[in-house]
């Protein structure tokens, strides 16, 4: 187990890896053990005014210093990242509140214009900056599961859309239908929703009701358009024609079904879950990569360029034991950036540099 190491709040750095999760006052985790710190968690831990976090020491049992001589190489090769989603942790949690609510309350009059409500606001903190990409440490911060992902995969799949090369429009059409993908499962009891353990065939079956649900929910409205109602009701359905409610074939998958799927697999495996640990961003990219059967290989391909794994001025650990800084991303390979390695200054671009093809980013 590595070492952790309390640091005081004027000592928190962004690339940090948190050691023990930050709580809210109600003991709900804000921040996951595990995430390394970008620009707004290290802001929104020193807002909070906590006393100091713990992190991981790293590897090598000292501080991250690093040498004058690196830091020289580092400004040298460094290239922002493209434009990402801007969401603070404070925003989010709202907006994932604000979600609970509609979930408690689809039956309301007000169901749609509080939905489009929510999703107005999430609409304009993505356009703000104009974002072309989503930061997976941002997807990474949990909260109750649904929730959070209702406004992760509106998120992701709007990114997704927008490499695809979607009108403004129709990305404002197939966020809705992100958000609200999952509002069927307003109708599925908690104790099968949230079980620990492995679902009987018998529960599975409840479970997968939630996409027609969803769609009647949203019909009943009568506000929604039938591309969402359509997104809303196949996003389990499968390339190969194994998914549900329908058994679809490729040819009769909507587009926005087969990018909210992208999204909603992605998400999933990232995030904790009651019975199963987080797997990291590299990884669970590597198992969308391998579903290229289930899951449209053209929106897996829009995927890979809109989703950013290692944010540039992260610290990572290589598979040499080396710890390096991320200096610039690769659009398409983002398991792949270039890094500067801290101690020694070497650079190391992991996807041309033909002498590095073995080293990954763990
Ligand atoms: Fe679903």
């Amino acid at each position: 187990m590595e070492e952790k190491l309390f640091v005081r709040r004027d000592d928190i750095q962004i690339g940090m890896q948190l050691g023990e999760s930050v709580k809210d006052i109600r003991g709900r985790a804000m921040i996951e053990n595990g995430v390394y710190l970008d620009a707004y968690q290290v802001r929104y831990i020193k807002e909070k005014k906590l006393p100091g976090i713990y992190i991981y020491r790293v590897r090598d049992d000292k501080d991250i210093k690093i040498p004058e001589k690196t830091k020289q190489i580092i400004r040298q090769h460094r290239k922002p990242d493209r434009a990402k989603i801007q969401l603070s942790v404070e925003m989010k949690k709202q907006l994932e509140e604000r979600m609970n609510h509609i979930f408690d309350h689809t039956e309301d009059k007000d169901f749609a214009t509080n939905s489009l409500d929510i999703f107005g606001e999430l609409e304009s903190a993505i356009f703000k900056n104009d974002a072309v990409a989503i930061d997976v440490n941002l997807i990474k911060i949990s909260d109750e599961y649904t929730f959070k992902h209702s406004v992760d995969v509106a998120a992701i799949s709007m990114m997704i859309g927008r490499e695809y090369g979607l009108p403004k429009e129709e990305l404002h059409q197939l966020g809705i239908a992100g958000l609200l993908h999952d509002v069927g499962k307003a109708r599925i009891p908690n104790e099968i929703l949230n079980k620990p353990g492995k679902l009987t065939d018998d529960e599975f079956r409840v479970i997968q009701d939630h996409s027609l649900y969803g769609y009647e929910i949203l019909k009943e409205k009568n506000s929604f358009s039938p591309i969402i109602l359509d997104g809303v009701l196949h996003h389990h359905e499968k390339m190969n024609g194994m998914g549900y409610p329908d058994n679809l074939g490729s040819s009769q998958i909507s587009l926005f079904s087969r990018i909210i799927s992208v999204a909603d697999v992605f998400d999933a495996l990232v995030t904790k879950r009651p019975y199963k640990g987080p797997i990291t961003g590299r990884e669970a990219m590597e198992m969308v990569l391998a579903m290229g059967s289930e899951l449209d290989n053209a929106i897996i391909q829009s995927f890979i360029e809109s989703v950013i794994l290692y944010p540039v001025d992260t610290i990572v650990e290589l598979s040499t034991g080396q710890m390096a800084k991320v200096v610039e991303n690769n659009k398409r390979y983002p398991t792949r950036p270039k890094v500067v390695e801290l101690q020694t200054g070497m650079v190391y671009d992991l996807c041309h540099d033909m002498e590095c093809n073995k080293i990954i980013v763990l």
